[in-house]
């Protein structure tokens, strides 16, 4: 049994979730909790090596089946060296992306389908957040954030797939409603912060 805290934050690139996680750590620490803070594809010394495989922009031939494996055995590593230990331990996790990324941009983007999330259940052997709070931004206006000359290989996906991951997300948030929390993002950053806030605070009780 865990006894830590699992937080995801999800959406498209550059809706907000590094800007939000850092509010969000800050305000736990506030709380007397102590937050890691991690990220997917990412994490761990060997996640990071998969990752850098996998957004190489040079790597236009890899397969979308070898894209969705790589995803999901960053994640494993990730899960059995970081993630679970710390949730053992009673800590808390706050992971920039995790398993809805893979379903939304493998499943729907890619369109992989049904078969990413059950190779993520393979890589995660059970240990799902508490609470995904996903930020609901249009695409393109994710895209115009973000810098051109620092987008990655999937960064780089045209617009219709881009469209294509958030009809994924926004299903994923229909049939998970118990876990994952819509913000909209097409806010201040101030205003998003404090709606993120305002639901832990529910959830913590405080
Ligand atoms: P992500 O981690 O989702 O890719 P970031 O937090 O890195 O997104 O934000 C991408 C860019 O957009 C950064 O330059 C950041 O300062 C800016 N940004 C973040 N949140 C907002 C917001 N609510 N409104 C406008 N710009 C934002
Ligand atoms: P990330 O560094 O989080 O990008 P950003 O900060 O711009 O949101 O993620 C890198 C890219 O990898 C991003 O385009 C989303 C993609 N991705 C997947 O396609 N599947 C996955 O399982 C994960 C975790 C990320």
């Amino acid at each position: 049994m865990k006894k830590g805290l699992f937080i995801s934050i999800e959406g498209p690139d550059g809706s907000g979730k590094s800007t939000q996680i850092q509010k969000l750590k800050k305000f736990l620490e506030e709380q007397g909790r102590e937050a890691i803070v991690t990220r997917e594809p990412g994490g761990t010394e060997i996640s990071e090596k998969i990752r850098a495989i996998i957004l190489d922009k040079n790597n236009v031939e890899m397969d979308y089946m070898t894209e969705a494996l790589l995803y999901a055995a960053s994640r494993a590593q990730h899960v059995a060296q970081v993630i679970k230990p710390a949730l053992d331990e009673g800590k808390t996790i706050i992971c920039d992306r995790f398993v809805d990324s893979s379903i939304a941009y493998q499943g729907y983007g890619r369109k992989l389908g049904d078969c990413v999330r059950i190779i993520n259940e393979f890589a995660v052997a059970g240990c799902m957040p508490d609470i995904t709070f996903f930020l609901k931004i249009d695409p393109s206006i994710g895209k115009m954030r973000i810098k051109e000359e620092v987008q990655d290989r999937l960064e780089l996906e045209k617009l219709a797939f881009h469209n294509e991951v958030f009809r994924g997300y926004l299903e994923l948030e229909e049939n998970y409603k118990d876990r994952i929390i819509g913000i909209d993002a097409n806010r201040s950053i101030k205003e998003i912060s404090k709606d993120i806030i305002g639901h832990m605070k529910q959830l913590l009780n405080l």
